[in-house]
């Protein structure tokens, strides 16, 4: 299938695996991009030497184009950036920062960008700064999406830029990425659907619960990591919703982010401290939120454990192989397609 994602970027399909924390691993990027989509490895609770590791190995994996992310509101994610853009990697998504320093980097070596936005305002900023598409995440996203359904945020921002539209949220299926498309989108990236697939490292119990949920099953809240975020409604996000901020729980927390992306655990307290209150607080809120987003995705425990997941998991009801569902998507599609225009 072609669209202008397509032929900008080199790929067969406009079909991105989001980039999803112990999920989006360089098995599941190579899966997607030898399929003909896109896939985004995800270097957030990533050291730098894991970070470097997971983008020669997704090399080793495929000799297609490949993403990596970086959330550079996140500790480690500058240094990390830094790693995607001397190890040239050919698609960076950036998030939640300002991105014109890795857009010069990244066209410098010929690669290309794509910001993820949730909004106007951060739409036109991420055009201004070089970004050669966007990834538009509306409300039903699973982890952290908009204020804005898909359905209405994904047009309009298309309406804004000109730049190709990556709509995520709330997608599938072969009739979420026809539809994207008729809202103006040139393609679309999927995270629920792809973490229910047989590569998927996630633990089999999130699986299960992306099967068994159905669309009402999931809760938008700001109180796992201070960011409104969409996650299964399961035990412990009921007590993380009842529970008061422990300030006791953030710093051991944090203790444990400091282990995974490599820093000193007294350099990385710097760091967030001297960001100033307001920020060292959503830090704070931010190691409690991790440490139940790992435990849900990686230890499979729903009772202690938060799991992102989206609206979508109500049509979630299988587990293919992450290959099938990228030609499963664009078969639907392109006959969807077909079908509306000949009626
Ligand atoms: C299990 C899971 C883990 C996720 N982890 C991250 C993450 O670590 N960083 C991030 O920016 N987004 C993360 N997301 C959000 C996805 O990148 C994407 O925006 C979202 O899944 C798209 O909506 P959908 O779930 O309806 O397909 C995660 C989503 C899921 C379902």
């Amino acid at each position: 299938m072609k669209t202008r994602l397509t032929e900008r970027f080199e790929i067969e399909h406009p079909v991105l695996l989001s980039g999803m924390s112990w999920i989006s691993t360089p098995e599941m990027v190579a899966a997607v991009c030898n399929a003909g989509g896109l896939g985004i490895l995800a270097t957030g609770v990533l050291s730098g030497d894991d970070t470097r590791d997971y983008i020669r190995r997704a090399r080793e994996l495929t000799d297609r184009p490949f993403a990596a992310n970086t959330t550079l509101y996140f500790p480690g994610a500058e240094r990390n950036a830094q790693i995607l853009l001397d190890e040239k990697v050919p698609v960076v998504n950036y998030s939640l920062g300002k991105g014109d320093w890795i857009c010069e980097a990244v066209h410098a070596y010929g690669g290309k960008v794509i910001a993820t936005v949730t909004t106007h305002k951060h739409a036109k900023a991420a055009m201004r700064d070089g970004a050669d598409a966007l990834i538009v995440t509306g409300y039903e996203a699973g982890g952290h999406g908009g204020a804005v359904t898909s359905l209405v945020l994904v047009p309009a921002i298309a309406d804004a830029v000109e730049i190709p539209v990556i709509a995520a949220g709330g997608f599938a299926d072969g009739r979420g990425l026809a539809a994207a498309l008729a809202l103006g989108a040139d393609g679309i990236a999927m995270g629920t659907r792809f973490m229910n697939t047989t590569e998927s490292p996630v633990h089999d119990s999130a699986k299960q619960m992306s099967i068994a949920k159905t669309v009402q099953d999931t809760i938008y809240t700001n109180r796992v990591d201070g960011l409104p975020a969409r996650v299964a409604k399961n035990t412990g996000a009921a007590r993380l919703m009842r529970s008061r901020f422990g300030l006791l729980a953030a710093i051991k927390n944090s203790r444990e982010i400091a282990r995974m992306l490599g820093f000193p655990w007294a350099k990385l307290a710097a760091g967030i401290l001297l960001s100033g209150p307001k920020k060292s607080m959503q830090m704070a809120r931010m190691a409690n939120g991790f440490t139940a987003f790992r435990v849900g995705t990686t230890e499979g425990d729903q009772r202690r454990g938060v799991l992102p997941l989206g609206q979508v998991t109500g049509l979630v009801n299988d587990t293919p192989s992450a290959a099938e569902v990228v030609t499963r998507v664009v078969a639907e599609a392109e006959e969807i397609c077909g079908k509306l225009v000949n009626k």
